[in-house]
C-alpha cells in the first residue's frame, strides 16, 4: 500500500481501472519472475539446477504473455490438451520442453504432440499406452513416455483437487505400474523415458509429497534392477500458496526441501509441474462496487465481477482476501463509510455467486476492490455464463502496464451461433 491506494509494482490500481475498466485481472511481472526464481534457487541449493526442468502447468493461467515470460526464463510446460499445446507454441515455448499430462488424450492430440516433438507423454492408463503406440506407429515415430503413477497418498487438500488417492481417476495404480512398464518396454513405437506423479493441488504440508517421492523412487530402483532405466523423475505440481493473511504457506525452499534432499544423490533428471505457486500470488482481480444493499441479516456489496470471472469461491468455497483499493476519486464520500461485514457478491443469478463471505470493509458504491491471489485458476476458468464478456487482463512491469488480453465484446459471444432457417 502506497499513499494513494493499492499499487501493483509502480502502478496505482485506480489508474488501471480508469484505463482498462473493470473487472480486470492484473498481474505483476516481477512477482511471476520471483516465483520462478524461488524454484530455481531451491534446486540450486540442492545442486540440482543443471539437471532439472520446471514445467509450468499451463492450465493455471494460459495467457500468451505469461507463457512467453516463463519461456524466456527457461521454463518447460506441462500441458493437458491440444489447445494448450497450440498456446505454448504460439507463445514461443520450446516443444522439446513440453510434457503432456491428462487422463483422456485424443488420438488427434497425440498426433499433434508427436509432430511438435514434445519431451514426454505422461501416460495415465494401459489403454492410453496402446493408443499412443498405434498413433506413433502411424506417423512413424517413437513416443517418449513416462507413466503417471498413483501412489495412494492423501495430499490433505480439498477433495476436488486431490488426485493421488486410489479412488481418483488419475494415474496408473501403483501396483500395476511395474507390469505396465514392462509392457511399454516391448512396444516398438514407445520409448520409456521417465516416471511422473502428481498427488493434488494447494498442498501446504510437504510430507505427503515426500511420501509419494519415496514410493516413486523405490519403483524407479525396482525398474532399474529389472533393466528398465529411467532418465527422468517428474514429481508434479501442487505446492500451495497463501490465500489468507492468517494462513501462511511454506516458502518454496521449505516445501521442496524434503523432496529435493531425496533426489540429490541420484543420476536421473528431475522435473516439476508447478502451476498455482508460479502465478497465484502474482495476480489479482480488480472489481468495482456497483450496489450496496443493506439487509436485515446480511449486507451485500454487489460488485461487477462474478462467479463467471473467478469461479474458485463458488466451486471450492475458496477464500481470497479482498482489499479496498482506496483513494479512488470516483467513490462518493469515502470518509463517511462505516466498517461492517459484507457479503461480496456478483450480479449472476445464483446464490452461489459470491467472491467472499463476511468481509469487514468500509464501502461506498463506486469503490474499487482487489480480490487477491487470483493469478491461478482465475481467468483460466472464467466463462461467459449470463452472457458476460470475460475481463481484460493486464501485466504490470515497473511503471508500465501492458494490455495482454482485451476485454471481450458482447458481439463476440454469439459470433459462432446461428438462428434456424426460416420455414417455407
Ligand atoms: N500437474 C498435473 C498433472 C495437474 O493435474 C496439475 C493441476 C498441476 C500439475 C498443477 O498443480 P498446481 O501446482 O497448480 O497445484 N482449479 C483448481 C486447481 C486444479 C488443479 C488441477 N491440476 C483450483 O482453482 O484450486
Amino acid at each position: 500500500m502506497h499513499d494513494g491506494g493499492l499499487h501493483v509494482e509502480g502502478v496505482a490500481l485506480t489508474d488501471v481501472a480508469t484505463r482498462f475498466g473493470t473487472p480486470c485481472y492484473v498481474y505483476s511481472r516481477a512477482a511471476l519472475t520471483m516465483a520462478y526464481a524461488a524454484y530455481r534457487d531451491a534446486l540450486q541449493a540442492h545442486g540440482l539446477a543443471e539437471r532439472s526442468l520446471i514445467c509450468y502447468a499451463v492450465k493455471a493461467n494460459s495467457n500468451l504473455a505469461i507463457l512467453n515470460l516463463f519461456a524466456e526464463l527457461g521454463a518447460g510446460f506441462d500441458i493437458v490438451s491440444g489447445g494448450e499445446l497450440a498456446r505454448v507454441i504460439a507463445a514461443g515455448g520450446d516443444p522439446g520442453k513440453i510434457v503432456f499430462s491428462g487422463v483422456g488424450k485424443s488420438r488427434e492430440e497425440m498426433r499433434a504432440a508427436l509432430e511438435a516433438g514434445i519431451h514426454c507423454f505422461n501416460v495415465e492408463s494401459a489403454s492410453e499406452l496402446e493408443h499412443l503406440s498405434e498413433v506413433a506407429g502411424s506417423v512413424g515415430r517413437r513416443a517418449p513416455v513416462s507413466l503417471r503413477v498413483n501412489p495412494d497418498v492423501d495430499p490433505k487438500t480439498h477433495p476436488y483437487i486431490s488426485t493421488g488417492l486410489k479412488n481418483a481417476k488419475f494415474g496408473v495404480a501403483f501396483d500395476e505400474a511395474f507390469a505396465l512398464y514392462r509392457r511399454a518396454a516391448t512396444l516398438p513405437h514407445i520409448a520409456v523415458k521417465g516416471i511422473d506423479c502428481h498427488i493434488g493441488s494447494q498442498l501446504l504440508d510437504p510430507a505427503p509429497a515426500a511420501e509419494a517421492a519415496d514410493k516413486v523412487l523405490a519403483l524407479v530402483d525396482r525398474l532399474a534392477a529389472a533393466g528398465i532405466a529411467l532418465e527422468h523423475i517428474d514429481l508434479g505440481g501442487g505446492m500451495g500458496i497463501q490465500y489468507r493473511t492468517d494462513e501462511p504457506a511454506p516458502a518454496a525452499a521449505e516445501y521442496l526441501a524434503p523432496m529435493l534432499s531425496r533426489l540429490a544423490g541420484r543420476r536421473e533428471k528431475l522435473m516439476f509441474e508447478p502451476g498455482r505457486s508460479l502465478v497465484g500470488n502474482a495476480g489479482l482481480l480488480l472489481t468495482r462496487v456497483e450496489v450496496l444493499k443493506p439487509g436485515e441479516e446480511k449486507h451485500f456489496a454487489v460488485v461487477d465481477a462474478a462467479m463467471n470471472d473467478l469461479m474458485r469461491p463458488a466451486l471450492y468455497d475458496a477464500w481470497h482476501d479482498i482489499a479496498r483499493v482506496g483513494a479512488d476519486t470516483t467513490a462518493k464520500g469515502a470518509a463517511t463509510a462505516e466498517t461492517m461485514s459484507y457479503e461480496i457478491v456478483g450480479p449472476v443469478c445464483e446464490s452461489g455467486d459470491f467472491l467472499g463471505h463476511d468481509r469487514l470493509l468500509a464501502l461506498n458504491e463506486g469503490d474499487l476492490l482487489a480480490i487477491l491471489s487470483a493469478g491461478a485458476y482465475g481467468m483460466a476458468m472464467a466463462s461467459n455464463y449470463n452472457s458476460r464478456p470475460r475481463p481484460a487482463e493486464v501485466m504490470v512491469d515497473g511503471s508500465i502496464v501492458h494490455l495482454i488480453r482485451r476485454r471481450e465484446d458482447v458481439t463476440q459471444l454469439f459470433v459462432l451461433e446461428s438462428t434456424l432457417p426460416r420455414e417455407g
